[in-house]
């Protein structure tokens, strides 16, 4: 009978291009202007990768720091998932390319394609391993290459994502931190909302994968499920939003946000965001947001944690975590601020 662990994030990571688009580099090349994007979404920029750069790369720098920060030696993993939409290939799935790259010899690695969604729930996933006593030591990775599927003759999309890459060591540990509840959702009758399809590309009709979304009711949809999924992961938890020192959100729409904080009678200054600057990075943007806030001391390593999503599917997925303080003694060796790579600071 394996023994009941608890999963303490002890390490931390994130990438993002240096390759700069702003609002006014798109107003170039789009009929748009920094005036409409930033009053409907927020984003003032977003990072695309260039030449050299793709969603393996990002991914590896990603986990290099968290491995590094969590100081561990990538052959001592026991899983690598890695939540994605990244179209690498069908198959192998993206964790085997990040495994090989990272010398992970022989480590099981496998994606989780829940779009927005895919880095929680990659990370509930994992610490149901780390519960049962399956695994002791998970690199959880969230990474997107969106620029690529990013069709400039689709204004409403094509400002709203940006590339990046977030990951976290996730460790076995008797001391009752970490997961406190999760909630996990999908409405399956709403594929049509959100979607980066395929089937044009099998068919010959398009040259690449292509992003199909329903504005307005993806935003009705997100408005909703981001106050109902904290609720109930609280609820879960036992818990109430006067013990959570942070909610750390999917970074897709300022507006979302806004709507979300009032419905929950919170200032939107609980909400960790980033969106101005890197936009909606999908399955990448709450570990890219998690580990930038950890990295300029604004989320402290003791803090409580409400982190939610949403996107295709359409899913949703919350989880509460208790950070533990054994992470200071991590982040001690290193100085704030130098843990991320240069572009993203
Ligand atoms: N620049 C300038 N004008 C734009 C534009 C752009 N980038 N994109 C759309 N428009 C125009 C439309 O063509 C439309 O013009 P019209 O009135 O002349 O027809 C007008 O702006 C309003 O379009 P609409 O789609 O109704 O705007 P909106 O207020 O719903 O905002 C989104 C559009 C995409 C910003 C908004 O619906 C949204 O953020 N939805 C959620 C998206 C999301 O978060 N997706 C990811 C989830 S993981």
């Amino acid at each position: 009978m394996m023994q009941q662990k608890y999963g303490q994030i002890t390490g931390w990571g994130a990438y993002a291009p240096s390759n700069v688009v702003t609002n006014d580099d798109l107003s170039k090349i789009l009929d748009t202007s920094d005036e409409w994007i930033v009053q409907r979404t927020g984003i003032k920029a977003r990072r695309w990768a260039e030449e050299g750069e793709d969603g393996i790369s990002m991914a590896l720098a990603a986990s290099r720091e968290a491995l590094e920060v969590a100081q561990l030696d990538p052959n001592d993993l026991d899983l690598i998932i890695v939540g994605t939409s990244l179209v690498e290939s069908l198959a192998p799935a993206v964790a085997s390319y990040v495994q090989h790259q990272l010398g992970a010899k022989d480590v099981p690695a496998f994606d989780v394609s829940t779009g927005c969604t895919g880095f929680l729930y990659s990370l509930s996933t994992a610490y149901q391993f780390i519960a049962t006593g399956a695994y002791e030591n998970i690199l959880v990775v969230g990474v997107e290459h969106i620029s690529q599927f990013v069709d400039l003759d689709d204004r409403a999309t094509a400002v709203l994502f940006g590339d990046g890459a977030g990951a976290v060591v996730v460790q076995a540990t008797d001391e009752p931190c970490g997961l406190k509840g999760f909630q996990l959702g999908s409405d399956g009758s709403q594929t049509e909302k959100l979607k980066l399809g395929l089937t044009e590309l099998i068919k010959g009709e398009s040259s690449k994968a292509t992003i199909y979304m329903d504005g307005r009711a993806v935003f009705r949809f997100a408005s909703r499920v981001l106050g109902s999924a904290c609720a109930q992961v609280l609820q879960q938890a036992g818990k109430t939003l006067d013990d959570v020192d942070w909610i750390v959100p999917h970074q897709a729409n300022m507006r979302i946000l806004q709507s979300a904080a009032r419905d929950m009678g919170v200032p939107l200054e609980k909400f960790y965001i980033n969106i101005d600057q890197y936009a909606n990075t999908s399955a990448a943007s709450i570990p890219l947001a998690l580990a930038e806030g950890l990295n300029n001391g604004q989320i402290k390593p003791d803090d409580t944690i409400l982190m939610v999503s949403f996107g295709a599917g359409l899913t949703w997925a919350a989880t509460l975590v208790e950070l533990s303080p054994k992470m200071v003694c991590a982040e001690s060796m290193f100085e704030l601020g130098e843990l991320v790579a240069e572009p993203v600071m």
